[in-house]
């Protein structure tokens, strides 16, 4: 189990799913890519077998040795100083969305000191309608996996929920707490952190692109 409570055995079974694609979509050919909270490597591997030379940053050690490309780093994201600076960084899996105060901005703090000033970011944010649509018993397929969300709560913009992800007969429970933002409020976050909201990359408005202000 990593610090934030994902399970590791989860994140090394789930499919890779659309995010590898639509990354590569939105970064030039094969360019360098920081990944920030990158688990065992799901997307990791996937965007190096599409050409990418990715720096994989991860606080958990134990999620890290999954990693089989790229250049594994361990360290917390809020701190990271790396002497290089990447012409695409990605935060995914909700990590925008953290309740830890503070923890926010210094993740995208950390995206903007290591993004060149022609580049792009790259974040994955709870989208607030499919927050609200959100149902205990919803089921989902992917590939092997199934998942079901056992709770699901909205109160005062802050989303509680859970599932179970099963797979033959291995079952993970994974939970969860994210402060939902609207469109209005999510570029007024990025906007604080030097960050201009350039487009949308999915008809659900999960992921965006960011581009660094002057600095
Ligand atoms: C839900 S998992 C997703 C992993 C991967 N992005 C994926 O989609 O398969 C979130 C990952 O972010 C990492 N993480 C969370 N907070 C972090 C932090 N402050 N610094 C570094 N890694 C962090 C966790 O250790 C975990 O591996």
């Amino acid at each position: 189990m990593a610090q934030d409570g994902s399970p590791v055995g989860l994140y090394r079974a789930f499919p890779a799913g659309r995010e590898p694609e639509l990354i590569n979509g939105a970064v030039p050919p094969a360019v360098p890519i920081l990944e920030l909270g990158c688990g065992a490597g799901r997307i990791t591997h996937e965007l190096t077998a599409l050409g990418h030379h990715v720096v994989a940053v991860d606080q958990s050690a134990e999620m890290l040795a999954h990693v089989r490309t790229g250049t594994p780093v361990h360290a917390d994201i809020e701190v990271l100083a790396l002497t290089e600076r990447f012409p695409a960084v990605v935060l995914a899996s909700y990590l925008v969305n953290t309740i830890v105060p503070g923890q926010r901005d210094a993740f995208l703090n950390t995206c903007h000191r290591h993004v060149t000033d022609g580049g792009v970011v790259l974040v994955q944010r709870t989208s607030p309608a499919w927050a609200a649509a959100l149902k205990a018993g919803h089921t989902v397929r992917s590939d092997r996996m199934v998942v079901t969300i056992t709770e699901a709560r909205l109160e005062a913009g802050v989303l509680h929920a859970a599932q179970e992800c099963r797979q033959g007969d291995t079952t993970w429970t994974h939970a969860w707490t994210d402060v939902v933002y609207s469109n209005r409020e999510f570029e007024d976050v990025v906007a604080e952190s030097g960050f201009a909201l350039v487009r949308w990359l999915d008809p659900d408005q999960e992921w965006a692109v960011l581009q660094p202000l002057p600095r």
